[in-house]
């Protein structure tokens, strides 16, 4: 499809037109592209020199992370520490899943926590994990949790998502209503240009939005390095610009509608390997 360039600035009514004319056209896009697929040129031979790449380097941060003392402290243990190479440890030692488990983690995330509460996306896992030695203070965006996220992704990379609804009963309800409600957020019509994800990501997959050319919006890429951003950031930080290229509040980090809509966007790529860390513009 030829890119229908869009202004966001020119306001609410020539959007909304456009994107009415586009609708049809767009429709029968193939919904399982990955946002890889939408780079310009310049952006895959960046993507694709690991000596030009910037995420390469937040990758080998995350390497040295893992293997290093997470915490500075002197009972701080490593990643490593806790997540062998080799077999699985016992259940209730401490110990975490083996290296290898660990390198496949980021096909499975967001799931619910054991005690159903919330949703934990990675950023949040690796949270948790680095406040067990110390507090940590991390926020999902902080660098040593973006980077120790790039190294995961990095090793899971080419793994399926496999997002699956916990095996218990009482936390496969809970699970599957925030997948429902994922689900709602994905078609609700938000901010002042009244516009829902599926206008943009799936209606108008290939226009243009002020530069960006709009993706079916799967998230197997993440993290995502922004060359706005001038660092990798996470599905939530990505989700949290739409809302705002939208003029719509945006939910604060942490909000359980960012990690519902991550739920929803990833059962959507169940099956879709995991391809990131990657470019954006
Ligand atoms: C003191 C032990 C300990 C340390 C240190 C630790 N973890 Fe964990 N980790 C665990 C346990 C236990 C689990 C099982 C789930 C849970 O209880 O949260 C886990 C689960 C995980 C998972 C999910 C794995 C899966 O297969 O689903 C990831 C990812 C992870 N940890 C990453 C890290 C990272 C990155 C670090 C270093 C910053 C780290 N962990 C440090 C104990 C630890
Ligand atoms: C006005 C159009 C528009 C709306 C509405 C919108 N987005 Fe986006 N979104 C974009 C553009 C443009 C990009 C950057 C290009 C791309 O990757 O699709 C983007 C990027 C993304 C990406 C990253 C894809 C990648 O591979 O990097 C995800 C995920 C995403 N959006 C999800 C959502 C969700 C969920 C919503 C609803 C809360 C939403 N978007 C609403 C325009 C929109």
């Amino acid at each position: 499809m030829s890119s229908v360039a869009l202004r966001l600035h020119r306001g609410v009514a020539t959007l909304v037109m456009a994107i009415t004319s586009i609708s049809a056209a767009a429709s029968s896009a193939d919904v399982r592209r990955t946002g890889n697929d939408f780079l310009s040129p310049e952006l895959r031979a960046l993507q694709s020199d690991p000596t030009r790449n910037p995420a390469e380097l937040w990758v080998e941060r995350g390497r040295q992370l893992w293997h290093g003392a997470s915490a500075g402290s002197d009972t701080a243990r490593s990643c490593r520490h806790c997540h062998a190479d080799g077999a699985a440890p016992a259940a209730g030692t401490g110990y975490g899943p083996s290296a290898s488990e660990v390198a496949r983690a980021a096909a499975r995330f967001p799931r619910l926590q054991a005690d159903g509460t919330r949703l934990l996306s990675l950023e949040d896992q690796i949270r948790h994990c680095r406040a067990r030695n110390s507090p940590s203070g991390d926020t999902t965006d902080t660098d040593e949790v973006i980077a120790l996220s790039a190294w995961l992704h990095q090793q899971a990379k080419g793994t399926p998502i496999a997002v699956q609804a916990p095996g218990d009963a009482a936390n496969a309800q809970r699970w599957q209503q925030h997948l429902a409600q994922g689900a709602v957020a994905w078609q609700q019509r938000i901010g002042r240009y009244n516009l829902a994800c599926v206008h943009c990501h799936d209606q108008a997959v290939g226009a243009t939005f002020r530069g960006d050319v709009a993706s079916p919006g799967h998230p197997t890429g993440f993290p995502v390095y922004r060359l706005q951003w001038s660092r990798p950031g996470s599905v939530e930080r990505r989700l949290r610009a739409c809302f705002s290229a939208v003029q719509a509040e945006m939910p604060a980090p942490g909000d359980p509608l960012l990690r519902q809509l991550e739920l929803y966007l990833k059962v959507r790529a169940n099956g879709m390997p995991l391809d990131g860390p990657s470019i954006r513009r």
